[in-house]
């Protein structure tokens, strides 16, 4: 009787003792602000990271390898953690990197690599120069891609726009207009023209000459968006659970309702037209003008080319950003998210080269997005010939994006892509703006370790022989021996 009187008061003390651990992790969860998880998940967030750990050591036993998810493998992710983190890029025993599967990329050593005293800054690049009233003096190689407030959250483009302006790289902002948080950090702003004209539209839907007028005098760019690669042919797609009262008033359109952008911009049938758009719209602003798109075949670049050839490089866009049908989206219908668009490994070579033949290369920067969110992946894009990187998911994961692949449905469980209170509590913008800035920084410092174990001084130097990709043979080729550089053709040979 006794016995079992001990035993009844042990068990109620043991299990007050665990509801009392229980309230005290559940609180310093919820009040804590580094892990975005946690503060969603109380208490049953740490399963993930338990699991986290334990698989470094089970995976290969229970676990798909380090490099077998998509879009991104753990490695991958890993590495754009710790650049946000400054815990640095360095790994421990060895390399998972397959240097014989087809497509690895194997930058080429110089025997003698550049000294720290030999090394250069990167140096900033102007676009619009010569063209634009007020040219933009872009200095971070690395820059936030477009992605519209309505596909992701209030803090997720506070976070963007302070982070943006602590590394100094650009922020654009996507198809859905300009938020007051995308000016919250006074970071530089390329103000995006979507098929629907979102933020720069008069009542009738009509492309507004007094609002670009209005925006020129703060933002640092526009960029004319045709198409991006994840849904090349459809305009931006905001499922309604996503348009709230706010995000309804800033685009113009009715809250609750889907928000479905034209499949291209009403008064863009043709090359002409881009090209008069791009001229008027710079002459009204001031402002460098670009364009951004993804790429089927060779006949847009060339016929591109030929029109600015024939009507003169005052018409060119400042820039041009090439995105890969490999790229993200908040929500893109799932045949042409895997079907269409070209690769970026694909587009951007024969796109530099168009230009290069047709002796414009220096008028157009290039802008190069498509999973470019490793230093080696935007080394390779500048080695191409691509003049900025621009990545949207690498800054979604400095953010602390878990890859839960749920944009679309408005339920993110780290407040990135969701406009729920209760999620986006996970994300404080206070701790993550500086892992922007941290992942922005890192990367250009990275890529510039690149290039200089290639031997130049500064990342603007890498070429195309710097780097040499592996072929279905298992044997990698210079890239230079791939894609050849071309010669400048006189205008009367094309
Ligand atoms: C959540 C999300 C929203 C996006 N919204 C836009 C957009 O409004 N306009 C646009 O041109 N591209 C948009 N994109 C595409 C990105 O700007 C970028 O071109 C593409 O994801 C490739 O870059 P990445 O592979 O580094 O993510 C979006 C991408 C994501 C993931």
């Amino acid at each position: 009787m006794v016995m079992d009187v001990l035993s009844y008061g042990i068990g109620t003390l043991i299990g007050f003792v665990l509801l009392l651990a229980v309230v005290f992790v559940f609180l310093s969860d919820v009040t804590q602000k580094k892990h975005a998880v946690l503060r969603s998940y109380p208490v049953i967030g740490h399963l993930r990271y338990f699991f986290e750990q334990l698989g470094e050591y089970f995976r290969q036993y229970f676990f798909a390898g380090d490099r077998e998810e998509m879009p991104f493998n753990r490695a991958t992710r890993g590495w754009v953690y710790r650049l946000a983190k400054n815990e640095g890029g360095t790994i421990g025993f060895g390399s998972t990197y397959n240097l014989r599967e087809p497509g690895a990329l194997i930058f080429v050593n110089h025997p003698f690599p550049v000294l720290e005293e030999e090394r250069l800054p990167t140096p900033s690049l102007r676009l619009g120069e010569g063209y634009a009233k007020e040219p933009f003096e872009a200095r971070s190689i690395v820059n936030i891609s477009g992605m519209s407030y309505g596909a992701i959250s209030a803090p997720a483009v506070r976070s963007l726009s302070r982070g943006a302006a602590l590394a100094g790289c650009w922020l654009d902002t996507g198809e859905g207009g300009l938020s007051p948080y995308h000016i919250e950090g006074e970071c530089d702003i390329v103000m995006q023209i979507g098929t629907a004209k979102y933020g720069v539209r008069s009542s009738d839907g009509q492309l507004s000459a007094e609002r670009l007028i209005e925006l020129g005098r703060f933002v640092s760019a526009f960029e004319i968006k045709l198409s991006q690669g994840a849904k090349p042919g459809k305009g931006g797609v905001l499922p309604a659970g996503k348009v709230t009262a706010e995000i309804a008033q800033i685009r113009g359109i009715e809250e609750g309702m889907d928000s479905i952008s034209p499949n291209r911009h009403r008064d863009i049938g043709n090359v002409n037209e881009l090209l008069d758009k791009v001229t008027w719209i710079r002459e009204l602003t001031g402002r460098p003008v670009g364009v951004k798109t993804a790429i089927g075949g060779w006949r847009f670049m060339n016929e591109l080319a030929d029109a600015i050839l024939r009507r003169g490089l005052a018409c060119a866009p400042d820039f041009l950003v090439v995105d890969g049908g490999e790229g993200g989206s908040g929500a893109a219908p799932q045949a042409l998210a895997d079907h269409m668009g070209l690769s970026i490994d694909e587009a951007l070579p024969r796109v530099i080269d168009v230009l290069f033949e047709a002796g414009i290369r220096e008028r157009i920067r290039v802008v190069a997005s498509g999973k470019l969110l490793s230093p080696a992946r935007a080394a390779w894009a500048l080695c191409v010939g691509a003049d900025f990187i621009n990545t949207a998911r690498g800054f979604l994961f400095s953010l602390g994006c878990i890859q839960a692949l749920r944009c679309h449905t408005n339920t993110c469980p780290t407040g990135v892509a969701t406009h729920n209170k209760r999620l986006q509590r996970a994300l404080v913008v206070e701790e993550k703006y500086v892992r922007v800035a941290n992942y922005a920084n890192n990367m250009n410092r990275e890529i510039d370790m690149i290039a200089h174990s290639c031997g130049v001084r500064h990342a603007r130097e890498l070429r195309r022989e710097h780097v040499r990709v592996v072929q279905a043979s298992g044997q990698s080729m210079a890239l230079n021996m791939q894609f050849p550089y071309p010669e400048a053709k006189p205008r009367a040979a094309r």
